[in-house]
């Protein structure tokens, strides 16, 4: 794909597609490292003498009706503080905007655009003709061919990857293409129903696939092991089994868990209980995984040499369930492989244990992350490849 690095953006008007649907809540951004991430790619638009605009959906609102609880004003705000180019927020902007070079013009959301997420034609080129150059940056929703990520990127004059999104195609690449071996991934997160694609395809290609969250409490029960009244998917039991098949029958492994923590009910203040995998009663719910299970998990995260992360194996933001996403952070913080995390809790967990700077790659991508794991194309980046033929 063309490069916004390469390109000479003077006096050029630059559109710039970010993924900026951060989590907010009472009004507050809970989490900024999509703002952050994007923050390399607006600079350099600047530097390079460029017009800026700047697009983004937040959340997932009716189109055609613009609320103030989907408005993009917080983050617009919020940039404005972090650059030194004045922040403009425009709310009509399709038949055209007024910008002068120096400053930052951001749009309204454009998921209140009707015809966005049909991925509409004639939305479409409403955006291309506000541009010189389009650029796609939004990594994060690269799996929705929608107006301001895919049909844009069809009409605009020139469409090329910003850096952001250049630099996640180029680590998500590396750590799968041609992985260092060993190779380690973690799924974690509660449903084997969600992540049963990505299980399935990292399974093929892993050394060792370690699940954990309600994931691995499907997982134990298909190893016949009680599990209480933990969240199970019981029809999902005759898919773990075969991946633990599949896995073993490629020289790989699915480690389920020896031991657990338990609880009675999904509470803050839940009595936590450690017990032997085979010890769980009728009226438990597996929280988190042991700290024998942890251990042997460390071990396998120290040789490895990549390492893909997405989902915490308990209930981290309860802290008597945290230990086992702590102990698996830790073994990642410290062991020297290419590594990389990725998804909305993924990043909770890597804050909240401080290893922010001991991953080699953060990626900015929840579900687009996870649709490159499984292999799927993304279609906000086949149509740049289409674009650069
Ligand atoms: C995300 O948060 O994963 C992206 O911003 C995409 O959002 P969506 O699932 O609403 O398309």
């Amino acid at each position: 794909v063309l490069r916004m690095s390469d390109l000479d953006l003077k006096g050029k008007r630059v559109l710039i597609r970010e993924d900026l649907n951060v989590p907010v809540k009472d009004g507050k951004i809970t989490s900024d490292v999509r703002i952050q991430a994007s923050l390399p790619t607006i600079k350099l638009a600047l530097e390079k003498g460029a017009k800026v605009m700047v697009m983004s959906h937040r959340g997932r609102p009716t189109e055609g009706v613009l609320t103030e609880k989907d408005s993009m004003q917080l983050i617009a705000d919020y940039l404005d503080d972090l650059l030194d180019a004045p922040v403009r927020l425009v709310s009509e902007y399709l038949d055209g905007v007024d910008i002068e070079q120096g400053e930052v013009v951001v749009f309204e959301n454009v998921r209140c655009n009707v015809g966005e997420k049909a991925n509409d034609e004639r939305l479409s080129k409403m955006y291309a003709e506000l541009c010189d150059v389009f650029v796609n940056d939004a990594f994060g929703t690269a799996h929705r061919a929608q107006a301001s990520t895919h049909g844009v990127a069809k009409f605009a004059p020139i469409a090329c990857a910003g850096p952001l999104l250049a630099g996640e195609l180029e680590a998500l690449g590396k750590a799968l293409d041609n992985p260092a071996r060993p190779m380690v991934a973690i799924v974690g997160g509660s449903k084997v129903s969600t992540k049963l694609t990505v299980l399935e395809s990292l399974s093929t290609v892993v050394d060792q696939l370690i699940v954990g969250g309600g994931i691995a409490n499907t997982f134990i029960a298909a190893t016949d092991k009680p599990v209480g009244k933990s969240l199970c998917e019981e029809d999902l039991i005759p898919e773990a089994k075969r991946l633990i098949e599949q896995a073993h029958a490629k020289g790989g492994e699915i480690p389920v868990p020896v031991d657990v923590v338990t609880g009675k009910e999904f509470a803050e203040d839940a009595a936590a209980e450690t017990k032997s995998v085979d010890e769980v009663a009728e009226d438990d719910m597996i929280f988190d995984i042991g700290p024998q299970s942890a251990e042997h998990l460390a071990e396998v995260l120290k040789d490895a040499k990549t390492i893909v992360w997405n989902g915490p194996v308990g209930v981290f933001e309860f802290d008597q369930f945290g230990a086992g996403t702590e102990a698996i952070s830790k073994a990642i913080a410290e062991s020297d492989a290419f590594s990389i995390a990725g998804g909305g809790d993924t990043l909770a967990a890597v804050d909240k244990y401080g290893i922010k700077d001991k991953v080699s790659y953060i990626s900015t991508g929840g579900g687009a992350f996870l649709e490159f794991l499984e292999g799927k194309e993304l279609p906000a980046v086949a149509i740049l490849e289409e674009r650069a033929k």
